[in-house]
């Protein structure tokens, strides 16, 4: 006899929102696919940001553009110039640093705009430098985004529309201020703030809610266990090659060539990939997934699109066997 499986309720939360202590239900479930739906309380749902922006990254009628777009991206350079677009040399992603100048400029050329006063020629000035400054924050970008994950990409064309949208009405701001039209200069820039704005909000979305660009592999820092661990026999692990092992849970990844041996934390903090499954090319560790490369001997990142390092471990051999402990433990 077949017997039915019946699920189990969902459990619901309840708390108080600071209204003078009057209690609250959380009233909205989400359901598997569509966001947030009600319960059978009859309340009001409410979306916030992040899970509308998780719609757009369900979207595939968006994959045609991105099959366009991600062909572009394929065009940019490689070797250093594509490190220097990520953001390799500096260790920051490059475009979460660039977008700062139009941002800055636009928002301040707004002011200056609204605010009374002579400061026609100042704002014209900084809309043209925010012009300026879009080109290598949207290449930044571009490469930034082209190994990124699908839902990732879909919000990202999304963002790259809107700030496209939005540079070409600051566009349009300098060209009537160069004209003399300076109440439709200054309308056109407002109306370019608020599709700018609309643009940097879905960027912090992948940036914050999504970690694309983020370093993947820092919380393990946090979570290794102090004092010295055993990885096993040393003999474990491949002369000239690597191999995986882990500490508590934390992945690490052993590399060994005649007479040295190094442990690193072996995940990729550009989107967290195995490191162990990648391989060793002339003493770097190149990750499966994307091809960053790390120096096996201290972990510095060489190679994009990651810009963060991976946190090396300092190494003991007793007995043929390999032990491991994070370098500033004092076990
Ligand atoms: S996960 Fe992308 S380079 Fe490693």
């Amino acid at each position: 006899m077949v017997s039915r499986i019946s699920p189990l309720p969902r459990p619901s939360c309840t708390h108080r929102n600071g209204d003078h202590g009057k209690r609250v239900v959380k009233a909205w479930v989400r359901s598997g696919s569509s966001g947030v739906v009600p319960d059978r309380s009859g309340s009001r749902p409410t979306m916030r940001f992040g899970e509308r922006v998780r719609k757009i990254e369900r979207e595939d009628r968006l994959d045609p553009l991105i099959s366009r777009v991600k062909k572009i991206a394929e065009r940019l350079p490689t070797g250093t110039v594509r490190d220097v677009l990520h953001g390799v040399q500096f260790g920051h992603p490059l475009h979460s640093i660039m977008v700062h100048l139009p941002i800055g400029t636009w928002t301040s050329a707004v002011l200056l705009d609204l605010l009374p006063g002579k400061n026609e020629r100042s704002a014209h000035t900084l809309v043209n430098i925010g012009l300026l400054a879009t080109l290598p924050a949207a290449v930044s970008g571009l490469a930034d985004w082209s190994q990124q994950h699908e839902r990732q990409q879909r919000v990202g064309v999304v963002h790259a529309m809107s700030n496209g949208m939005g540079a070409l009405l600051f566009g349009a701001s300098s060209l009537a201020r160069a004209n003399g039209h300076k109440s439709w200069g200054k309308a056109l820039a407002l109306a370019g703030m608020g599709t700018v704005g609309f643009g940097g909000a879905l960027g912090g979305h992948i940036t914050y809610y999504r970690a694309g660009g983020a370093n993947r592999a820092d919380h393990f820092i946090d979570v290794l266990p102090e004092g010295w661990h055993d990885l096993g026999p040393l003999d474990h692990y491949p002369q000239e090659g690597m191999g995986g092992g882990d500490v508590d849970g934390v992945p690490v990844v052993v590399t060994r060539t005649e007479d040295t041996v190094s442990v690193l934390l072996g995940s990729c903090p550009h989107m967290g990939a195995p490191l162990s499954e990648g391989e060793l090319v002339q003493g770097c560790v190149r990750c499966p997934w994307h091809g960053s490369e790390f120096r096996a001997d201290d972990g510095t990142v060489v190679h994009g699109p990651a810009t963060a390092s991976l946190e090396s471990l300092e190494t003991s051999i007793v007995d043929g066997r390999l032990w491991v402990r994070p370098r500033m433990s004092v076990g």
